[in-house]
């Protein structure tokens, strides 16, 4: 008797794995994250992301060419605030010539056909850190979702094609929703944050914007009372399925590499457009383990991207979008 499905057969040559590949990626797979300081001629490398950098809104031209002259057709914006514009109730994010605002058009100046979606969130322009207004050691829903909402609105007056709340505060894409619409921007699109767990994975990133939860006396030091319990799936469905409801056009999972179940469910339950945020700490594990030589970095990541595609990811935000398109091609 011999094995009469031998699999090895589709695994002969490269020419035959090619033809059966079942997730493939192409540029369109991804949208790079993009981090903005204040000032001039500045191309700042984050210290535990190496090779990521922060620019000021002069060197960001060449950045946004440089990743659509490799296919990347998608942006996802984030601020550093300076310290002395922050307070607990984020009046900077409504200035019409705010850093945020003028990031956008920097880039539409530069392509105008680059997709630009905005983090809309408090974190950055708070004094405590938290995506939130904070009153009384806590953080407030509902008064937190009427500023996230002219928060988006702001970014859509500037020119943002969507805005992406990451906040997790219950309500807020109905309020967002609404509010674009009332303002004549039905043609706003929402990516919600929907899947956003209080994750150990984001610590690059707060250093990179200067946003971690303060350490101040009757103030939350975490944000488990709104971002996602990462013990728990069925909440995730519960959360996706309410942005759905209210009005998002995409939902997003994130992190990305220990949520990859979560993926599948969403994928499973919903006909919505997925994204998956591979987030900083997945990053600079990479980089850190590739620069003691003990991975392989160019593979890792390849198939690290590959497994959040196949999981049922339609797209992909990512600090290796513009290393990962350039490996594929
Ligand atoms: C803030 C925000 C965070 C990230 C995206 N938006 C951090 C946080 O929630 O504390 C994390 C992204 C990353 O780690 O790459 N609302």
């Amino acid at each position: 008797m011999f094995p009469l499905i031998r699999n090895r057969r589709t695994r002969t040559n490269q020419a035959v794995r090619n033809l059966i590949q079942e997730t493939n990626l192409s540029p369109n797979d991804f949208q790079a994250p993009i981090f903005v300081v204040e000032g001039k001629n500045k191309k700042e490398e984050i210290a535990s992301m190496p090779g990521y950098f922060r620019y000021s809104l002069d060197q960001l031209p060449q950045e946004i060419k440089t990743l659509w002259s490799l296919g990347i057709q998608s942006v996802l914006l984030f601020v550093k605030v300076e310290e002395s514009l922050k307070d607990n109730a984020g009046k900077e994010a409504l200035n019409k010539n705010g850093l945020m605002q003028r990031a956008i058009k920097t880039v539409k100046d530069t392509v105008p056909e680059m997709l630009v979606m905005t983090d809309v969130a408090l974190d950055p322009y708070s004094i405590y850190g938290h995506d939130g207004i904070v009153e009384n050691g806590q953080i407030q829903n509902d008064a937190s979702v009427e500023f996230l909402a002219a928060m988006a609105l702001s970014h859509a007056q500037a020119g943002a094609d969507f805005v992406a709340p990451s906040d997790m505060m219950d309500g807020r894409i109905l309020v967002m929703r609404q509010r674009l619409e009332e303002a004549g921007y039905s043609h706003t699109g929402i990516m919600s944050y929907s899947a956003k767990y209080a994750s150990a994975f984001y610590g690059p990133f707060r250093d990179a914007l200067d946003s971690a939860p303060v350490d101040v006396q009757n103030i939350p030091k975490d944000k488990k009372t709104y971002q996602m319990n990462p013990a728990n799936r069925l909440e995730a469905i519960r959360e996706a399925q309410m942005d759905v409801e209210e009005g998002a056009d995409i939902v997003m999972v994130k992190p990305g590499l220990c949520y990859l179940d979560i993926v599948r469910d969403l994928r499973n339950e919903l006909t919505t457009p997925i994204s998956v945020y591979q987030v900083s700490g997945e990053y600079a594990m990479i980089k850190a383990a590739a620069e003691k030589g003990w991975l392989d970095e160019e593979a890792v990541i390849l198939e690290q991207i590959t497994a959040i595609k196949r999981a049922g990811a339609d797209f992909i935000a990512s600090y290796f979008a513009k290393q990962a398109v350039q490996l594929i091609q």
